[in-house]
């Protein structure tokens, strides 16, 4: 297949000639903040999982998708978001972020979970909608841990998400102007 196509593998298990691609991509855009370029860079716990988008053998853009159990407002549910969105400089602004991200969007609806969430720096608000998510008006998401929080606010994200089952869509509202307690922990900090 040489067209653009969109690969999902457990981030543990891409293969490694396109695993070299997304670390070269991901250290392109996040330059030493991930440190070891082969193996995988996301907590096991979160059972990450790779989308890539590739075309004639080049992975033009990657993001993995993280997943998490919560509770909010008394209520579990299954979340997962988005990390590590990168598109490769060389291939920015052509409609790939937005084909991988639509994607994703898709992927999550079908994967039985409750809702997604995520937090993005404030100017890709607009490139997310473009792309089917939901900006979650004053909502901030609590990183880290109880011990160590890491709120999104304060590092001048904003929250996105959407809405999957029936019960997540009946409390959508509790999600809005709201404190989300994630916690992914040490390794993903915030998502
Ligand atoms: C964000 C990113 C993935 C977008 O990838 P892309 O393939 O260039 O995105 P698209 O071509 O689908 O963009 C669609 C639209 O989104 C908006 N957009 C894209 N990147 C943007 C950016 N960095 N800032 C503001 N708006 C942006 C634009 O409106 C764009 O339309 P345009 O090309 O006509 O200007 C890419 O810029 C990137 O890898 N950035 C570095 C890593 C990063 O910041 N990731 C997000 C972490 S929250």
């Amino acid at each position: 297949m040489n067209g653009p196509h969109i690969l999902a593998f457990p981030e543990a298990e891409v293969p490694p000639d396109l695993k070299a691609q997304v670390a070269a991509l991901q250290e392109e855009a996040w330059p030493s903040s991930i440190a070891a370029p082969q193996g995988p860079i996301h907590d096991a716990a979160l059972e990450p999982r790779s989308l890539l988008l590739i075309r004639d053998g080049t992975v033009l853009a990657t993001l993995d998708i993280l997943s998490k159990a919560i509770t909010h407002r008394g209520r579990s549910y299954l979340a997962r978001g988005l990390s590590t969105v990168v598109t490769g400089r060389a291939h920015r602004h052509r409609g790939h972020g937005r084909a991988l991200v639509t994607a994703a969007h898709g992927a999550i609806a079908a994967s039985g979970a409750d809702l997604a969430i995520f937090t993005c720096d404030r100017p890709l608000r607009g490139f997310y909608e473009s792309a089917g998510w939901q900006w979650l008006t004053g909502t901030v998401l609590l990183g880290g841990t109880p011990a160590e929080p890491l709120p999104s606010d304060v590092l001048g994200k904003v929250a996105m998400g959407d809405f999957f089952s029936a019960r997540a869509k009946e409390s959508a509202g509790d999600f809005t102007g709201a404190l989300i307690d994630l916690y992914p922990g040490t390794i993903d900090k915030l998502w």
